[in-house]
């Protein structure tokens, strides 16, 4: 085996502990709900990826106005955006387009994230979330993952209150991530 086989295969067994580890971990974490503008965790999840954005050409554009107050645990949900953005960088090609858009549904702030990618089939997209489905696939320019950030981002999600889902669009390129948060009341 060549040294980058070599590399690569250790890489996969330590994302597999990971994995294993993450998983047992999280569930012992407990928010810590705050105020939260959701437009400053917009700002830093952008910034923290904008060399890898920058390497594929792609731009990022966010709707999320300042202001935008949640009732979250901040950490916890800059993971989850991260995490979302992370994989639509993943898997676009180059000179792509990654949006960022939220609504403000009556008791939640929804938060949408769509791609101009590769897409997902219909019959994955709904097991992804699932602890017990295994699914990863090599980005554009052949990143490796573990297939564990969509669960984390659902563990995250759900523990701040929320749900996470894949919108699915008829006739439209790449995939759209979506998920709520508990707005914040005075
Ligand atoms: N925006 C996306 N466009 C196309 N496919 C996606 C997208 N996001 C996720 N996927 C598919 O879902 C799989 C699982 O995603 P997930 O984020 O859980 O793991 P990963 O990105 O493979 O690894 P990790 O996040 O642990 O580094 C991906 O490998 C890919 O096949
Ligand atoms: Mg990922």
């Amino acid at each position: 085996m060549n040294n980058a086989l070599k590399a690569g295969k250790s890489l996969l067994n330590l994302s597999d502990n990971l994995f294993l580890w993450a998983q047992s971990q999280s569930k012992h974490l407990t928010p810590v709900f705050s105020k939260i503008d959701l437009f400053d965790i917009i700002i830093h999840v952008k910034q923290a990826l904008s060399n890898s954005a920058k390497t594929k050409n792609i731009s990022i554009v966010s709707d999320i106005e300042k202001g935008t107050y949640v009732h979250i645990d901040s950490h916890m949900i800059t993971t989850v955006i991260r995490n979302l953005v992370n994989n639509a960088i993943k898997f676009t090609p180059k000179n792509g387009t990654i949006k960022i858009e939220s609504s403000d549904k009556i008791q939640t702030i929804n938060v949408y994230i769509s791609d101009t990618g590769v897409g997902i089939k219909d019959d994955i997209a709904n097991k992804l979330f699932k602890l017990d489905y295994k699914h990863s696939t090599q980005g554009t320019n052949h990143e490796i993952g573990s297939g564990m950030g969509l669960k984390l981002c659902r563990e995250f999600v759900e523990k701040n209150n929320g749900k996470i889902w894949i919108v699915t669009k008829e006739g439209t390129q790449g995939s759209t991530f979506a998920f709520s948060m508990p707005k914040f009341y005075l």
